[in-house]
């Protein structure tokens, strides 16, 4: 191998690591994120109990995908470990790597990766059946959809949950 090439695979293994570093914790990190929105003003985030109890609040909401659920499932246990970090104001990824060290699971939950995205005429094209195995396979519901319409609408809003 000449210079040149060295360098080059150096540099793709620099890029590469960057990438894979980027990703860690990814869910953790918008669940903590996103029970930092819920509590409203960073003071609130100071009480402890107040931190867990809106863990507790988020973690049962129906509305969560299939990856935060396998968090909260990872944190509820470990609530007082949350809640300490959490009130210091980190920033949420660094709680989560503390969390990490508690729990290893924590930050290997990643969202899927990004398949190729279908488009309402590629939903269209199944049947009802299919539709409806796709969205339980995202493990989301589909209230009060009766048509296929209802079924591919539900499909679209959910692509991002499409496991690979
Ligand atoms: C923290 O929150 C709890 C529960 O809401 C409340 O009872 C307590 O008084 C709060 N503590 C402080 C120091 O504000």
């Amino acid at each position: 191998m000449n210079h040149v090439a060295i360098i080059v695979v150096i540099a793709l293994i620099a890029i590469a690591q960057v990438v894979a570093e980027e990703k860690v914790c990814e869910v953790c990190t918008k669940v903590i994120e996103d029970v930092r929105a819920d509590m409203g003003p960073r003071s609130a985030w100071k009480n402890k109990s107040k931190v867990e109890e809106a863990l507790g609040k988020y973690c049962k909401r129906k509305d969560l995908g299939v990856k935060e659920k396998k968090i909260c499932y990872y944190l509820d246990p470990i609530k007082r470990d949350v809640a300490q970090p959490f009130s210091l104001g980190m920033p949420a990824e660094k709680v989560c790597k503390r969390l990490e060290k508690v729990n290893p699971e924590v930050c290997s939950v990643r969202f899927p990766m990004k398949t190729e995205k279908m488009d309402a005429q590629d939903y269209n094209k199944l049947r009802v059946k299919q539709l409806k195995q796709i969205l339980a396979d995202r493990g989301v519901e589909c209230k009060g959809c009766a048509e296929k319409k209802d079924f591919v609408k539900r499909a679209m809003e959910t692509e991002h949950m499409a496991e690979l």
